[in-house]
């Protein structure tokens, strides 16, 4: 690959979001570059597990998929937001079907076949499309085909974004490209376009536990930032009730699906207590079942709780939860024969990048899509499997605008190399290492499920010392995929530290000691932070 390139389009991301826009771009005689930091498909859509909401069944409605969407984001949801994406839902099934997503079908008692659909929390309905528990495996392997086989798409796996490059002008700022790592060969490209897209995943990987892989360090969220960009929602990070408690399981998922087939959360003594905290018990929405278990494992000193479904019969579990059951097995736990233990993990990242309904963000020809973007969609919890429908939904909105906007965009102009000239290999690898530990650990100490104003401020000026530490690396060696990380992840720490100082309620996933109630004596407003001066590039 030459030092720099040019394309009409540079998706970065290679996950749902990204693949999908890719594709539907492609066929309109545009040259499109994917980048993913690591292997393609190492990204949160391949482990997905439960599946994607949409309405399918004959009892169900759209006005029902809405109302459970703005109950879950508890006053803070964008309620046209809701509806465009609940009503895209079966038109962005059947475009998966199309690229040859195969799902789980059954037969009725009449003998016809259709969709089978799961039950998770917060749905009053069974309307989750899925294949089997691993989903996003499924998603992820056929868009990586598809866009594998198109001439249009150039795909580059192991390509970290160092930053991102707009036109200098502040008032009609525009997006030139970014300058990126190609990490096996540690050498920084120019890559240059006329259209930008975010599509790079959430943030979970800000705290110690999360069930997230390791790309999720948030740095589409910190690249708009330091680009100019504003974020909002930040605080609305989502602990995902039901990760495997095991010295050996790293980051695995328990789906909600599990619950929704009639799985039981019960203490080390057999008991269920969901009930003491919400009517609609193990499938109250995941605030509140994460909130619940986390309580219970405090009030005991218990290091986890137990998920049992082995009251349902052996062939049943084996068949809807394969990957779980052989996963659990590796560690000797029988899922049949014996409850899980499960602790809450960090999930999902609410807020992101500001973005309107077809993706735009505050710099002209930059998008974002997916789990980096806030659109709205969420409030201030999202409800369990409308992540992918959103990638899909949004991916399918920001092709249109794009399709309709690249013939106007003049090509960028020339853009300077990377300056690598006054910086030297690190000889303190340590650093970046310690500083990585330091930063996950308070972050899930402080700015975890339950937070106070204490903790935040204890955590912001922990996050300071870290910015200042990270800056001055920065500035004296040349980068390499995990000092970025760092440099992003620091950055969306503050953002998420900041935003859940301005919010000065509970409400939703934001739950701090200090104001235990949700405040509804004004309209829920969203945090939302602009990026000053000093804070961009
Ligand atoms: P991702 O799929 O995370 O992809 C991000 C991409 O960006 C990756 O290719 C990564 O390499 C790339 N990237 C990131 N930073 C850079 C950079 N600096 N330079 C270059 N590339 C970069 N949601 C549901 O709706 N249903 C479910 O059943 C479900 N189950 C889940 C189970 C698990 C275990 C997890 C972790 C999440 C689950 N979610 C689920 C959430 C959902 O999977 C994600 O929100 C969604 O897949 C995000 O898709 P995305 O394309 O935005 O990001
Ligand atoms: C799960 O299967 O529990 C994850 C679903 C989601 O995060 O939407």
């Amino acid at each position: 690959m030459p030092n720099s390139q040019n394309y009409d389009v540079l998706i970065i991301g290679s996950g749902g979001a990204g693949l999908s826009l890719a594709l539907k771009l492609a066929d309109h005689s545009l040259r499109i570059a994917v980048l993913s930091k690591f292997a393609l498909t190492m990204g949160s859509t391949f482990y997905a597990q439960g599946g994607i909401s949409a309405v399918f069944g004959a009892d169900d409605s759209i006005e029902s998929h809405i109302e459970d969407t703005l109950d879950a984001g508890a006053g803070l949801c964008d309620s046209d937001i809701v509806r465009l994406t609940v009503t895209h839902g079966k038109s962005s099934i059947d475009w998966l079907r199309q690229q040859g997503v195969v799902f789980t079908e059954e037969q009725t008692a009449s003998g016809e076949v259709k969709l089978h659909l799961n039950q998770e929390g917060g749905h009053s309905h069974r309307r989750i499309v899925h294949t089997a528990d691993a989903t996003g495996k499924a998603v992820s392997l056929s868009l990586i085909e598809r866009a594998q086989e198109h001439a249009n798409i150039d795909l580059f796996e192991h390509h970290n974004v160092v930053e991102l490059i707009t036109s200098s002008k502040d008032a009609d700022k525009r997006i030139l490209g970014a300058y990126v790592l190609d990490s096996k060969k540690q050498a920084v490209r120019t890559i240059t376009a006329r259209v930008v897209v975010l599509a790079t995943g959430g943030a979970s990987k800000a705290y110690l536990y999360s069930t997230n892989p390791h790309s999720s360090t948030g740095d589409g969220i910190a690249l708009a930032w330091r680009a100019g960009c504003r974020v909002s929602n930040m605080e609305f990070m989502q602990f995902h009730p039901t990760c495997l408690y095991h010295p050996h399981a790293h980051s695995f998922l328990i789906s909600e699906a599990v619950r929704g087939e009639g799985g039981k959360l019960i203490l080390p003594d057999g008991s269920p207590f969901m009930q003491h905290f919400d009517p609609r018990g193990e499938l109250a929405p995941r605030d509140i079942v994460a909130r619940a278990i986390d309580h219970e494992m405090k009030k005991r000193g218990i290091d986890c709780v137990y998920l049992d479904i082995s009251h349902k019969p052996e062939p049943f579990i084996r068949e809807h939860f394969p990957t779980i059951y052989q996963q659990c097995l590796e560690f000797d736990i029988d899922i049949t024969k014996q409850p899980i233990p499960v602790v809450p993990a960090a999930h999902y990242t609410c807020g992101g990048v500001v973005t309107d309904s077809y993706a735009r963000t505050d710099i002209a020809n930059l998008y974002a899509v997916g789990e980096v973007a806030c659109t709205g969609l969420h409030g201030a919890n999202r409800m369990a499997s409308n992540s992918l429908l959103e990638c899909l939904v949004f991916a399918e909105r920001a092709s249109e605008d794009i399709l309709q906007k690249l013939p106007g965009i003049l090509p960028p102009p020339e853009i300077p190399d990377w300056d690598e000239s006054k910086v030297s290999d690190s000889d303190e690898e340590v650093v970046v290492s310690h500083n990585w530990d330091e930063l996950r650990r308070f972050m899930w100490d402080y700015v975890g499920i339950v937070r106070t104003d204490k903790r935040l401020s204890r955590a912001l000026s922990r996050v300071e010392l870290l910015k200042k530490e990270i800056a001055e690396y920065y500035g004296n060696f040349r980068v390499t995929s995990d000092l970025l990380e760092l440099r992003n992840l620091v950055i969306v720490a503050e953002l998420i530290i900041r935003c859940a100082q301005l919010r000065k309620e509970s409400r939703g996933l934001h739950y701090t000691l200090d104001y235990p109630e949700t405040d509804n004596s004004r309209p829920a407003k969203n945090s939302v932070l602009t990026p000053q001066p000093t804070e961009r590039r």
